[in-house]
């Protein structure tokens, strides 16, 4: 089983403003040339188990598309969370730790997994369970926010795989943890 994040960050560090807006990023997005996604299809289409943080599902509930298809989609959440009846057939909430919703998983099923929400990507971080890390570095400074990463339990180190650079000024950097 494969732990994946694929995220992008302001060059300061934040994934979103204070109040979770990320106008910034959608702006950033727009200005691209029609074809370019930094990778994202690829990425996805690798991808069989969306694990998403209760936050960055709300947020993903704002966009005007479910943008996961038929994907399995896992919303991690300690408290209430409200799910449209159009999702519940693609959805379910989990309520327990990063490695009590692996340990869930079924491998066979359960192959690629893709970690999303800063809150949540340090927490499986936290527990040692993230394989690869491509972050998207766009060069905007937002001054405050929230941050990709924050206090870890221990140092965790890291081997730069790959880094893009792109011509509209933006840097991709993927890292394999080191276990
Ligand atoms: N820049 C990007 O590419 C990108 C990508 C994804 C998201 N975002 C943005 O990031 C923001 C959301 O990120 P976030 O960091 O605030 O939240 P998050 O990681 O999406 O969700 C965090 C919430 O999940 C719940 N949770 C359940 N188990 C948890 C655990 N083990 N560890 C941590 N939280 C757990 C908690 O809510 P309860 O305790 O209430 O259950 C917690 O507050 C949104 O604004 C979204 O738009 C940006």
């Amino acid at each position: 089983m494969k732990l994946s994040v694929f995220i992008a960050t302001s060059l300061d560090g934040y994934v979103a403003r204070v109040n979770g807006d990320i106008d910034w990023l959608m702006k950033f997005n727009a200005s691209l040339p029609a074809d370019e996604d930094c990778g994202y299809a690829d990425f996805i289409s690798a991808i069989d188990t969306i694990v998403l943080g209760k936050n960055s599902f709300n947020k993903v509930l704002e966009f005007d598309q479910w943008p996961y298809a038929n994907k399995r989609v896992i919303i991690m959440a300690r408290s209430d969370v409200l799910v449209p009846d159009v999702l519940k057939n693609k959805v379910s909430v989990f309520s327990g730790t990063p490695k009590e919703l692996v340990r869930s998983l079924n491998v066979k099923d359960a192959n690629n997994l893709y970690i999303d929400g800063a809150l949540i990507i340090q927490s499986f971080l936290n527990e040692g369970l993230i394989d690869e890390l491509i972050v998207t570095v766009i060069p905007t400074l937002l001054g405050e926010g929230k941050s990709l990463f924050g206090r870890v339990n221990q140092d965790i180190n890291l081997r730069l795989i790959d880094v893009k650079k792109y011509d509209f000024d933006a840097v991709q950097l993927k890292y394999a943890a080191i276990k």
